[in-house]
């Protein structure tokens, strides 16, 4: 039996106004250009938008990292990029970062969350997209879902989750990866992922190899050596029948969390997980926000998508967080609000230490 593919490839290509969110010609092109390739290169697929980042999601038999998949993403990329700078939109571009495709858009600028796995009797996914964050930000509620006790029961209940999860951990700036058991080394993953900035998530597997989770991981000024562009991560999850249910899988969203991001990318936030229709950032460039859509997969058809946080059961988690967002914003340009100096991804402390080097004097002893 032919394996089924995920690809769900990202990108920043202009939005208004500023970075708040997608115009609809970008949504409408993508879907065009991808639409001529089902049934071709394609099986289905599914054009979506958090926030200012177009997001595609394809399903295909080529397996990951397949270069005809990962051009077509390029080259839907490139002519929405042709439309947003015809409206002047903001950032027209800004993720793309190579002048021509070179076979893998990893490393390009576009973030990018593949999987390939045989299909089950019945395949839930769940694929969650953000704005205004970093890939990290994925980090504690993987945990959540794929070793805590008391977010998951099926963990304590369900013999067929009860060896627990193996977690694929990228560190991404000593450019290097681990794979840890839980929950034998739950403490030992704990301790990396919880620096978020540095350690993610890539994947999750079952303790018999299956494929349960899968992100993307690129970090635009590592992979640029400077500042530009925007992470902004994606996630697909799949659910149920030896994986935590959809409703497990959801269920960590209820708790704010403060991720960094917002503002210039130099601030810490709340995440707010919002419906399709809310998904646009307005208050102070945010707050960091997600969308989580909800398929069965078929035969590599993509039954849906239910917007699954679409619903009051997230309302209070939604109020929690922008009152969250009203204590930190009042902290100004203070940390923790702020990121620390050399996290921050933008700053003016180079220009400030040239114009003041004089007027500094010695604190050491004479
Ligand atoms: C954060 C983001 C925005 C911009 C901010 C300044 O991810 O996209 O908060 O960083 O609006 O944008 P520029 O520098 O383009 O004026
Ligand atoms: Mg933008
Ligand atoms: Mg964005």
């Amino acid at each position: 039996m032919s394996k089924t593919t995920i690809s769900v490839i990202k990108a920043d290509v202009g939005s208004f106004p500023g970075h708040s969110r997608i115009h609809p010609r970008l949504l409408e092109k993508a879907q065009k250009l991808l639409k001529e390739e089902n049934g071709k290169l394609l099986i289905d697929s599914f054009v979506t938008h958090c926030g200012d980042d177009l997001e595609l999601i394809m399903t295909h038999t080529h397996g990951v990292d397949n270069e005809k998949v990962h051009r077509l993403a390029w080259d839907v990329f490139s002519e929405c990029t042709k439309i947003a700078k015809s409206l002047k939109l903001y950032g027209a571009g800004q993720d793309l970062l190579a002048d021509a495709f070179s076979g893998n858009v990893r490393g390009m600028g576009p973030g990018v969350a593949e999987m390939e796995f045989e299909e089950r009797g019945s395949d839930p996914v769940l694929i969650f997209m953000a704005d205004k964050t970093e890939p990290g930000a994925w980090n504690f509620f993987l945990y959540k879902i794929f070793a805590d006790p008391f977010n998951t029961s099926g963990l304590v209940i369900d013999p067929s989750m009860h060896k627990g999860f193996i977690f694929e951990v990228h560190d991404l700036i000593g450019k290097r990866k681990i794979r840890l058991s839980c929950p034998e080394e739950l403490y030992s993953l704990l301790v990396y992922i919880g620096a978020p900035s540095r350690y993610v998530i890539k994947h999750v597997f079952g303790r018999d190899g299956s494929i349960a989770a899968s992100t993307s991981t690129q970090h635009l000024n590592l992979v640029a050596g400077r500042y530009v562009g925007k992470d902004d991560p994606v996630m697909i999850v799949r659910a149920q029948s030896g994986f935590p249910s959809v409703g497990e899988v959801i269920e960590p969203f209820c708790t704010p969390v403060l991720v960094a991001g917002w503002m210039r990318g130099s601030h810490h936030g709340p995440f707010l997980p919002v419906g399709l229709c809310e998904s646009s950032c307005t208050r102070f460039d945010g707050p960091p926000r997600c969308i989580c859509m909800g398929f069965q997969v078929s035969d590599g058809r993509l039954i849906g998508p239910a917007d699954m946080f679409d619903d009051p059961a997230f309302d209070r988690v939604r109020s929690r967080c922008n009152e969250l967002a009203d204590i930190i914003r009042a902290q100004g340009p203070f940390e923790p609000h702020r990121r620390s100096l050399g996290e921050m991804e933008y700053t003016t402390l180079p220009g400030v230490e040239t114009e003041l080097a004089d007027r500094w004097e010695s604190l050491s002893l004479k």
